[in-house]
């Protein structure tokens, strides 16, 4: 086992030294953390492993969760914090940008991107760490006074993909939960973070929507924006609330979050 596991290790560092020996630049190789890998962290619940839950959960095969099994924190937490995360983050960016450079698109300023926010762009990682990476049941108080510090840190990988489709002229719009009252503490901490420039940025009116799911929300406001003529070439989000719905964007890229499950 511990054989097979360092085997498949080094096959794996193998491919990614030829792949950047290649000339790949463009997007760079994280180094593996071979010690960091410990089969142990991978901790059963009921008879799966919390890998497989992990897989479930961003394919939506597991719905509605309202925390992540007890038994999974370990597991969570240490999937956060090695390059896995970044990596997976990348597949999902690198794909996307992939797809929209072959896309013909008219130049009319009217093509947009949609990102969300949290876990999307910025990350609430650091907040998370403190608090079980989602072992423990939401708390608006405490998550809110995180958000008003506006210290989110930026996704890189998301931010690649942000600056290639301004330079292909499309526009960005964000679409996020965050609420109206968040608007400044949420426009500083997108600059701090490296997003300098967007065509909108929409925060939830708790007003207009009460009693609405974030699907609802947020399938609302991209309605409206198609029928104020833009064209929704492309839709990211780390839920899935973020990318079903009318309005979807001619394609829709799932970034990962195994911490939280937003309806
Ligand atoms: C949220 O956290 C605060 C501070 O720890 C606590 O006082 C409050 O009871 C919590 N709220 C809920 C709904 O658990």
């Amino acid at each position: 086992m511990m054989m097979k596991t360092l085997v498949a290790l080094l096959l794996v560092a193998t491919i990614a030294a030829t792949a950047h020996a290649s000339g790949e630049e463009e997007y760079e190789i994280f180094p593996l953390q071979l010690n960091s890998g410990a089969a142990s962290e991978d901790a059963t619940l009921q008879g799966i492993t919390c890998s497989s839950w992990r897989l479930a959960v961003e394919v939506h095969n597991i719905i509605e969760w309202s925390t992540v099994p007890a038994e999974c924190e370990n597991y969570i937490g240490h999937y956060m914090q090695i390059p896995k995360y970044r990596q997976d983050s990348k597949a999902v960016n690198r794909e996307a940008y992939l797809w929209v450079r072959t896309v013909p698109l008219p130049r009319d300023g009217r093509n947009i991107w949609i990102f969300d926010i949290g876990e999307t762009t910025l990350s609430n990682l650091p907040y998370y760490s403190q608090n079980g990476f989602g072992v423990h049941k939401f708390n608006s108080t405490l998550f809110d006074a995180w958000v008003e510090k506006g210290v989110a840190p930026v996704l890189p990988e998301t931010l690649k993909l942000y600056n290639k489709l301004l330079n292909l002229g499309i526009k960005i719009v964000f679409l996020t939960g965050r609420t109206v009252s968040q608007t400044d503490v949420t426009v500083e901490n997108l600059k701090r973070a490296g997003y300098h420039t967007w065509e909108k940025l929409i925060l939830k009116d708790p007003k207009e929507y009460s009693g609405k799911t974030a699907l609802e929300y947020k399938s609302a406001e991209r309605v409206k924006l198609e029928k104020q003529g833009y064209r929704i070439i492309g839709n990211t989000g780390d839920q899935w609330s973020d990318i079903l719905g009318p309005a979807a964007g001619r394609r829709t890229f799932k970034v990962p979050n195994p911490m939280y499950y937003i309806i």
